[in-house]
């Protein structure tokens, strides 16, 4: 029988189809599950249109204001990166990534998508491979061992003075990426022990290749399939990596792999030499002591430890490269950027830079006596957090603060929504470093502010980070005055495909102090 035109085959595969994606809509609706408000999912698509539309800082921003503190959210057909639930109360926040760290060990990824080397590293490994990974690797980056680096940081920053000089004297303006030649001359020296003066070299394989990975948008076709189809891209990706505008990231995943197992060979080949940079540390990792980090590191550094493979020490080469480069990279854009259109901030920190140093060049004990700059890096993160969400999956049935939360529920973490939410932060779109005073720092809950993540499993690179920030800002600072010009964008404008950008680069200019 046919019903009006259509042939009968054709009207039933049409009612199975309606009835699957009803099934689906309502069996995929996190809202029915976890008796949790939310926004409405699109059948199939879930958040898709509202993500794409908005990009996620403003996604994470409007769906805590508009359901509160404890949301439910619903992927559709599509990898579940946005998560189950979203949790912005400060005592969920505590049981998740701290009390119940060893429940929550996990990060939101899918072990049968990751790219090797990549996935053997400490960012993607799971459960007891990474205890014993992050146990070995935590000593790497003790206050010793980034004592035995700050040499290195301070000899990149001098390049860039000396870089930043010329453009003073020339009048010129410059953008953003300006830092990232710092970064990038600094993780390369402190992870690889090869010295590039990327600023001189912007050619370099290596500068090229970390700007390709750094440059992570939803407009790069293989960023959008890694999103949204990331089985097929992990399948394709021998073919993929050597297809014109596919390369990217692929490319420089391969490019670090093979770059750093190179380097790898070449020490262990090599009868003598001395060198004081992670990869050497690497080798070495599950045989250091312990003695100088802080307690909470203390206690993971008492978990077992194992020697690591070439793979992963490749694998943690080439994340400490992508999370080391961008990261410092874009959070000095953006500090910058605040200090040129707050002048008087930049005077105060310039006095206390002044006072403290005596002119002296910066080191790991002189620039943690800077209050202010602490203070003026920690709001600087607070608005503008690189890292803007984080996740957790629980790896056996649990329960937080009542709530039922079943194996295999991603818990995601928006720390730019917490950042912002005016309730924690009055007035949270203004710069105000008094904000992080001792005393105010005091009145409010810990977990509103965590722009290197918390727990066990917070950023293994945060003492890094800091030092290099810490001693280029005080160079800079020392020399220069940092001004806006008719170039730059002010307010800033954040990207919506590309997130935690600003949509134009950061123009700026600098002025000598001392002339
Ligand atoms: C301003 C600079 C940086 C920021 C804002 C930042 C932020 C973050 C955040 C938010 C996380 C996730 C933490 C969590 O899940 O709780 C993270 C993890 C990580 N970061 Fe950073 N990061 C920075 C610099 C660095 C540097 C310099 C390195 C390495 C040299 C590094 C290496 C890592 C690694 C390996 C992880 C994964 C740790 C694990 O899973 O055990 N980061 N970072």
């Amino acid at each position: 029988m046919d019903f009006f035109f259509l042939p009968s085959w054709v009207v039933v595969v049409l009612v199975v189809a309606v009835l699957t994606i009803i099934y689906l809509h309502y069996s995929w609706d996190n809202r029915r599950k976890f008796g949790l408000p939310g926004p409405t999912p699109l059948p199939l698509l879930g958040h898709m249109v509202d993500l794409m539309k908005n990009g996620l800082c403003d996604f994470d921003l409007n769906v805590t204001k508009t359901y509160g503190n404890t949301v439910a959210l619903s992927s559709g057909m599509f990898f579940n990166f946005l998560g189950d639930i979203m949790i912005t109360d400060p005592e969920m926040l505590k049981e998740v990534m701290v009390k119940q760290a060893s429940v929550f060990t996990d990060r939101n990824t899918d072990p049968d998508i990751e790219i090797s080397p990549v996935d053997k590293s400490v960012f993607a490994v799971r459960g007891e491979q990474w205890k014993q990974m992050r146990s070995t690797l935590t000593p790497t980056f003790s206050s010793g061992k980034l004592r035995h680096m700050e040499a290195m940081i301070l000899k990149c920053a001098n390049t860039l003075i000396e870089n930043l000089k010329k453009k003073a004297k020339a009048g010129e303006s410059f953008d953003n990426k300006i830092w990232g030649w710092f970064t990038m001359d600094v993780i390369c020296t402190t992870a690889f022990g090869v010295e590039v003066d990327s600023l001189n070299n912007p050619n370099h394989p290596f500068v090229k290749n970390a700007e390709k990975a750094n440059n992570i948008s939803l407009a790069d076709p293989v960023v959008f399939l890694m999103f949204f189809a990331p089985r097929l891209v992990k399948k394709l990706s021998p073919i993929l990596r050597h297809v014109p505008g596919f390369r990217g990231v692929l490319g420089s995943f391969q490019f670090f792999g093979e770059t750093t197992k190179a380097l790898l060979d070449v020490r262990k080949q090599a009868q003598e030499g001395h060198y004081n940079d992670f990869l050497q540390l690497m080798l070495t990792a599950h045989t250091m002591s312990t003695s100088d980090l802080g307690d909470d590191e203390k206690e993971v550094a008492k978990w077992k430890k194992k020697a690591l493979t070439t793979d992963e020490i490749a694998g943690n080469g080439i994340i400490f490269f992508i999370a080391g480069f961008g990261t410092a990279n874009d959070t000095l854009g953006f500090t910058t950027y605040l200090l040129a259109t707050h002048p008087e901030i930049q005077q105060r920190l310039i006095q206390e830079i002044d006072d403290v140093l005596q002119g002296a060049e910066p080191t790991y004990d002189t620039v943690s006596k800077l209050g202010y700059l602490e203070q003026v890096l920690n709001e600087s993160m607070r608005l503008y957090p690189v890292g803007i969400r984080v996740d957790r999956v629980a790896n056996q049935d649990t329960t937080v603060n009542g709530l039922f939360i079943p194996k295999g529920t991603a818990v995601a973490i928006p720390i730019y929504a917490i950042h912002m939410d005016p309730e924690k932060y009055p007035d949270p779109e203004k710069f105000d470093p008094e904000r992080f005073t001792p005393e105010e720092k005091a009145k409010r809950n810990p977990y509103w502010y965590m722009p290197f993540g918390v727990g066990p499993r917070n950023c293994i690179g945060m003492r890094l980070a800091l030092l290099e920030m810490k001693i280029i800002i005080v160079k800079v600072l020392q020399n220069f005055t940092l001004k806006t010009c008719a170039e730059t964008q002010v307010p800033l404008v954040l990207s919506k495909s590309n997130p935690m950008k600003p949509e134009k680069p950061i123009i700026l200019k600098v002025e000598e102090r001392f002339v």
